[in-house]
């Protein structure tokens, strides 16, 4: 893989297009199935030979072609059955479907036992507004209601991907912006910070596509003429230590009460041992003394997510029943990161 920030992606080698007959039979005519191409220098970038390589969106098995092509093992969910058929079909005219494991599942919905560890996940995910025609299937995300579904649902996948990832492993989204009618929504930067709450950012490619794009304003635009390679790993972030402590501190000092428990609090009683990513507190769940702790943090340049997303102010807990927990993170100008997560009592 260059070290350009950018792919050129000018045409698709015949070699490895989805075959006609096989796009003929899907419901959607194949229009979201990606390239080979497009894949084939993450997989070799991001993982070795027999790593496993896993597409929790699998699709057209574009992913799993590439990394059997370079050799790894490939693991796939797709909830949509006839494109699971199709996939097999796919792999197997290349004498690659062995090695690859097909689950008919959304991965959310899966056990550890029934999917095993990855060394890399790798995927293009659903757009909104697609409208999809093929079978029903309730977590089918093509079939989402409206954006903040979607943007939940791609959110309980990610966050199983996060727990059958490998530490240190690599999680690579492909996304565009969509257009849908007259309104363009902003999947990939909602995505780039749905991955952010589950893993550290790295960087960022984008996919160019040089073709002509066409308007439609009856459906999403998937027309691609250029995309996000959204490059995310699953690693402890390095939070600045002493800032840390001193803004524990400065909380304690102006009357915040909070139990300070977990990796931190290990760590201020032995600065030998684990380095803390973060510093978990606890406080009761009375929803006055939670706002005023959440205000005085905002206060202080910390923004304040819920399971990623921006919790607004004053805080209405009702709306966050079930998530038990806050995150603050502030970023000052030298880089340095300091997170809170603030557990309460429900
Ligand atoms: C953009 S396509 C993936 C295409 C694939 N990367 C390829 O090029 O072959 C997204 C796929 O996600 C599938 N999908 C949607 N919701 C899903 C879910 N909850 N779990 C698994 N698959 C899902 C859709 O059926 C669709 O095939």
């Amino acid at each position: 893989m260059t070290s350009h920030s950018w792919l050129m992606l000018d045409h698709e080698a015949p070699r490895y297009r989805l075959p006609d007959e096989l796009r003929a039979r899907d419901p959607m005519g194949g229009r979201d199935c990606g390239w080979v191409e497009q894949m084939l220098p993450f997989v070799r970038r991001f993982s070795r030979p027999g790593d496993t390589v896993f597409d929790p969106f699998a699709g057209f098995g574009t992913t799993l072609l590439a990394a059997r092509l370079e050799d790894r093992l490939a693991s796939g969910c797709e909830i949509d059955a006839s494109r699971i058929d199709l996939i097999r079909e796919r792999l197997a005219r290349h004498g690659l479907a062995h090695g690859t494991t097909l689950l008919h599942a959304s991965c959310d919905a899966l056990e550890d036992s029934a999917l095993p560890p990855f060394d890399l996940c790798l995927t293009s995910v659903p757009y909104f507004g697609c409208r999809w025609t093929g079978a029903q299937a309730a977590s089918q995300l093509y079939q989402s209601q409206n954006y903040a579904q979607h943007l939940d649902g791609l959110r309980n996948v990610f966050h199983r991907v996060r727990t059958g990832l490998r530490d240190g492993g690599a999680c690579i989204a492909m996304v565009e912006n969509i257009r849908l009618g007259e309104r363009v929504l902003p999947l990939a930067f909602d995505l780039a910070r749905i991955l952010g709450s589950l893993f550290a950012m790295e960087e960022e490619r984008v996919l160019v596509y040089p073709h002509e794009g066409h308007d439609s304003e009856s459906d999403a635009h998937t027309d691609r003429r250029h995309e996000y390679a959204l490059v995310f790993r699953k690693r402890r972030e390095r939070i600045d230590l002493q800032t840390t402590a001193a803004l524990l501190d400065a909380l304690r000092a102006d009357g915040h009460a909070f139990t300070l428990f977990g990796s931190f609090s290990r760590w201020q009683q032995d600065p030998q041992g684990t380095v803390p990513a973060d510093a978990d507190i606890r406080v009761d769940g009375d929803p006055e003394r939670l706002d005023a702790l959440l205000r005085w943090l905002r206060e202080h340049g910390f923004s304040v997510t819920n399971w990623g997303d921006p919790v607004a102010a004053p805080l209405h807990l009702d709306t966050y029943r079930g998530r038990h927990y806050f995150r603050a993170d502030r970023v000052d100008a030298n880089g340095a990161l300091i997170r809170l997560d603030i557990c309460y009592e429900q």
